[in-house]
């Protein structure tokens, strides 16, 4: 295809024409793009070979300027031996044990953040679900990481996050370019933020400094790698902004998706009703009864197949290597969508029908690991999956216990590839009370 129609094409409909290349030329194909070329590569065998097999020869693509200003040397964006020192560093925060022990706060957070729409739904207001999902997430986010000192900095930081919003590029640079005037004003904005955010987050790991509290930062600090330096505060400070934007901003993402997809199929949303309404009856959940929802579990993962919140994963060939029968020339774009790949017909019939059944033990059982990805996979894979699980769960099963969300949203929602898969526009739900 020309290579300006494949322009065009990526910055007006990317998803889509992505899924397009990706039934129609399978395994990988090669885009002309900008001055060179995307290699996308969309069938699980080869996803395999990209993440796993040939790991050594690709990096993360990290030449997004305006998020290495936001996260900064964290573990998302770092390499090699730093990036392996951070992870072994933060791993023993994600263990299920590690995670069950936080499982009654954020309980209790939720519940706190709910009987808020108890009042608007007494009024029969609607709510806008992506800032009231965005606070409730920044919130959890902001607890497992600084433990109570976040109360003190959490209404400053849902400011600057507002800012950052405000100066963040929609779309990258290359796909639609802006006024050089435009770019400075934006470049300006954003780093004048950042300064505040990194200002606050020093500020936080400086008032924890001697604290035995069990959170995330407490972990990381006592980390002491054979042969290393502490951390300095500003690393750690990359390190605290890094796990809260991954792990907030996923999470809203995912949880707006999960609950417009409910409010349009209320079967499902019936059937989930029944099995919270099994639970034994209580204000919040515990880590057992995280167990005892099958279904929910299903639910979330196909709104992670339609709708995954990371829709691309980005690669740089480090050296000239071979995939697919292609040769990748040293410093080519090697590109995953998992919003195409999660749409391939032979592994999803009928890809856009939303279906939990998809995710029933016996319809998942024969199905290749590398056909659904929401976490990535490989060395670079989520850290934060079972989190992300954990506060999924615990989020639709509160909600659903008491409230139905009705859809008061009429017109067409699209997804929109972002930093994350937000949709078009905003999503307004009435709330009714189930009591
Ligand atoms: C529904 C929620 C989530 C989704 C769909 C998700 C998805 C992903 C994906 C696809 C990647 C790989 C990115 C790449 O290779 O380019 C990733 C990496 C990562 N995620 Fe998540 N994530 C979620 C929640 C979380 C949470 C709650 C946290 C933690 C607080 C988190 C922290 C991270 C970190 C630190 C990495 C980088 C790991 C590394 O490179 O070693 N994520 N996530």
């Amino acid at each position: 295809m020309h290579r300006f129609a494949c322009g065009l094409l990526m910055r007006h409909a990317p998803m889509q024409f992505l899924t397009r290349i990706a039934v129609r030329y399978g395994g990988i194909a090669r885009i002309p793009l900008g001055r060179g070329f995307l290699y996308l590569v969309s069938t699980p065998d080869l996803i395999k070979t990209l993440l796993v097999d040939h790991r050594a020869c690709f990096m993360k693509n990290t030449r997004y300027a305006v998020l290495q200003r936001v996260l900064g040397q964290g573990l998302l964006l770092s390499e090699g031996d730093v990036w392996r020192r951070q992870r072994v560093a933060a791993q023993p925060s994600f263990k299920p044990g590690a995670l069950e022990r936080n499982v009654p706060w954020m309980s209790s957070m939720v519940a706190d953040h709910l009987d808020r729409w108890a009042e608007r739904a007494a009024r029969r207001a609607s709510i806008d679900l992506s800032s009231e999902l965005s606070r409730l997430a920044q919130s959890l986010s902001g607890h497992l990481l600084f433990g109570s000192v976040f109360s003190r900095y959490a209404d400053s930081v849902f400011g600057l996050i507002e800012s950052l919003e405000k100066s963040w590029p929609k779309v990258p640079r290359f796909l639609r370019p802006a006024s050089r005037q435009r770019q400075a004003e934006k470049a300006a904005q954003l780093a004048q933020t950042m300064d505040a955010f990194d200002a606050k987050f020093l500020a936080m790991i400086d008032e924890s400094q001697g604290s035995e509290a069990a959170c995330m930062l407490t972990t990381l600090r006592a980390d002491r790698a054979p042969g290393c330096e502490p951390y300095t505060d500003s690393q750690l400070c990359d390190q605290m902004k890094t796990l809260f934007f991954a792990g907030y901003e996923t999470t809203e993402t995912s949880m707006i998706w999960t609950q417009y997809l409910l409010a349009r199929h209320p079967a499902v949303s019936a059937r989930m009703t029944e099995e919270v309404d099994r639970l034994p009856p209580g204000r919040t959940l515990s880590a057992d009864d995280l167990d005892a929802l099958p279904y929910i579990d299903q639910v979330f993962k196909e709104s992670l197949r339609l709708y995954s919140p990371i829709h691309s994963l980005s690669r740089v060939a480090l050296e000239e290597c071979e995939l697919g029968g292609y040769r990748i020339p040293k410093g080519a774009t090697v590109m995953v969508s998992l919003y195409a790949s999660h749409r391939l017909p032979q592994y999803w019939p009928e890809p856009e029908r939303f279906d939990p059944e998809r995710f029933s033990a016996a319809q998942s059982a024969a199905r290749h690991r590398f056909a659904y990805l929401p976490f990535a996979a490989g060395h670079r894979n989520c850290i934060g999956a079972l989190l992300a699980v954990f506060e999924a769960k615990l989020i639709i099963a509160q909600i659903a216990r008491r409230f139905r969300l009705r859809l008061v949203t009429r017109a067409p929602v699209k997804p929109r590839a972002g930093t994350t898969m937000h949709p078009s526009r905003e999503i307004h739900m009435r709330i009714e009370s189930r009591t």
